[in-house]
């Protein structure tokens, strides 16, 4: 991986030397950028000068009186894109934001840091190279926001890190040894069920799937109290699916490489755990992962089977490729019975509806209480990830009734898929937890349009999202 993880801080320019220098400009400024036509000064649009063997980067933030914290993102994205592509090595942006509310500062700052981020682990040749070594903000920033922003955004790399390495590499055994490395930093309790130990307590819908893998399936817990004893903690629960074949029920072949990102759940939650674990805030979180390769073979579950879940529910097994909403089953029940949140999200690759429905722009989400769904809706708007709601009806939960067992993994044909998942889900979920499930398989790969987010690879979206809601 390769990425910058902090930022450097200087008062002005004076004895500063750096490969470049950027600077913003507002749309409405009178700046010689605008007027002679190099750039309109809207947020993305670059203007190099090459002066006195000065190197100046001129960055647009559109309006002065319309910027928006993503705009500082996205206008930092455009800058270190810039540097990365001609191979600099340092750069001095004077802080674009000094004078304004502290969350721009945050922002920009995350914008720096997360455009920073290339995998290029795999190359054994020059392309490995990587030559961007420091960046410092310079002027009066609001330093506090900034580092947290660059702590926010370095967790957000390591995330996206863990998602883009295959499924040979992050397996279940690696984002356990993950949630172990976080917990360490952090002062977590951190429990690791293997496949003997959830089986012997009853997940039986999780050690279905399991079941047709000899890679090692774990069921991770990471336990964070920071905050008073008596306050109910917080619960993110991801979906850990390290590689998705479909099993039985097998995927056809073309993208099927795509499926190493089917642990981008998981990946949010460690996300978060990994930036509480560094800004360690006073409240409890506890988060569950379940972990599995998804394969096929002469063990794997097959359909029509029926499984028993954690919280005694009985699934019929009609497609083996919804397997997602099969682990989290026991891991919603684990939490229910063992757990008295103030409320519970969950994150998951869980359908390709949802990019059919929403496209790669944003997360679909569905729950069981409005308040939550209105505050989950103003940390999207906060941070640039977008989230848009599906609802959950009694009418689509019927469609998941089985003749045979209590739910069956699937909806009805055609209909409405990932309302179908999140229909599932919810009969694992207690009924008084407000809870709330993010679909996360069209925003967590592959996106578009987003300076500060390669377009190959995972986005590590919601991460910010979810400690913005925390109140981190
Ligand atoms: N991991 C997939 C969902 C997925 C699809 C994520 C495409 C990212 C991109 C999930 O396990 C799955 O296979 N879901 C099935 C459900 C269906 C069988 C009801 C799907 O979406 O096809
Ligand atoms: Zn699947
Ligand atoms: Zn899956």
């Amino acid at each position: 991986m390769a990425h910058i993880n902090k930022l450097n801080y200087k008062k002005d320019f004076k004895n500063l030397k750096s490969d470049i220098t950027a600077k913003g400009i507002f749309e409405d400024e009178k700046h010689w950028t605008i007027s002679s036509g190099q750039m309109k000064g809207k947020v993305g649009d670059l203007a190099f000068s090459f002066d006195k063997n000065e190197k100046v980067l001129f960055f647009g933030l559109g309006k002065k009186k319309d910027v928006k914290p993503e705009d500082f993102r996205r206008a930092a994205g455009s800058i270190v894109n810039f540097v990365i592509d001609k191979k600099y090595a340092s750069l001095a942006v004077e802080c674009p934001s000094s004078g304004m509310d502290a969350y721009n500062c945050q922002a920009f700052s995350e914008g720096l840091i997360l455009a920073s981020y290339r995998f290029l682990d795999y190359f054994s040749d020059e392309r490995a190279d990587y030559h961007l070594k420091n960046i410092t903000m310079v002027g009066t920033c609001n330093k506090n926001a900034s580092k947290k922003g660059a702590i926010i955004a370095s967790a957000v790399c390591d995330s996206r890190d863990l998602a883009n390495h295959p499924g040979n590499i992050t397996t279940p055994t690696r984002l356990a040894n993950f949630a172990k490395e976080v917990g360490k930093k952090g002062n977590m309790k951190v429990t690791v069920f293997d496949r003997d130990k959830f089986t012997k307590m009853g997940m039986g819908s999780f050690a279905a799937v399991a079941q047709g893998t000899n890679e090692p399936p774990k069921f991770i817990i990471m336990e964070y109290f920071g905050g008073p004893k008596k306050e109910k903690p917080v619960m993110l629960v991801g979906k850990g699916l390290t590689f998705d074949t479909g099993g039985i029920s097998l995927k056809p072949g073309l993208r099927m490489d795509e499926m190493k990102f089917d642990m981008c759940g998981s990946a949010v939650v460690f996300g978060v755990m990994n930036a509480i674990a560094t800004l360690k805030p006073k409240m409890n979180v506890v988060a569950i992962v379940p972990s599995t390769h998804n394969m096929l073979g002469g063990s794997a579950v097959l359909p029509g089977d029926i499984l028993t879940a954690y919280n005694g529910k009985t699934i019929e097994v009609l497609n083996t490729d919804a397997e997602g909403r099969l682990i989290l089953a026991d891991a919603l029940s684990y939490a229910s019975k063992h757990y008295d949140p103030e409320y519970m999200l969950d994150f998951a690759t869980l359908t390709g509806a949802i990019v059919i429905t929403l496209g790669k722009i944003a997360t679909g989400i569905m729950g069981n209480n409005e308040v939550l769904m209105e505050n989950i809706k103003v940390s999207s708007e906060n941070t640039g990830e977008h989230v848009w709601p599906l609802p959950l009806w009694d009418e689509y939960c019927d469609q998941v009734k089985s003749h045979v067992a209590d739910v069956k993994n699937l909806g009805s044909p055609g209909q409405a898929g990932s309302i179908a998942g999140g229909a599932f889900l919810k009969a694992f979920v207690r009924e008084d937890i407000p809870w709330v499930h993010f679909d996360v398989a069209g925003t967590s790969y592959h996106v578009e349009n987003r300076s500060y987010a390669q377009k190959d690879g995972a986005s590590g979206q919601v991460i910010r999202l979810v400690l913005d809601l925390l109140g981190v």
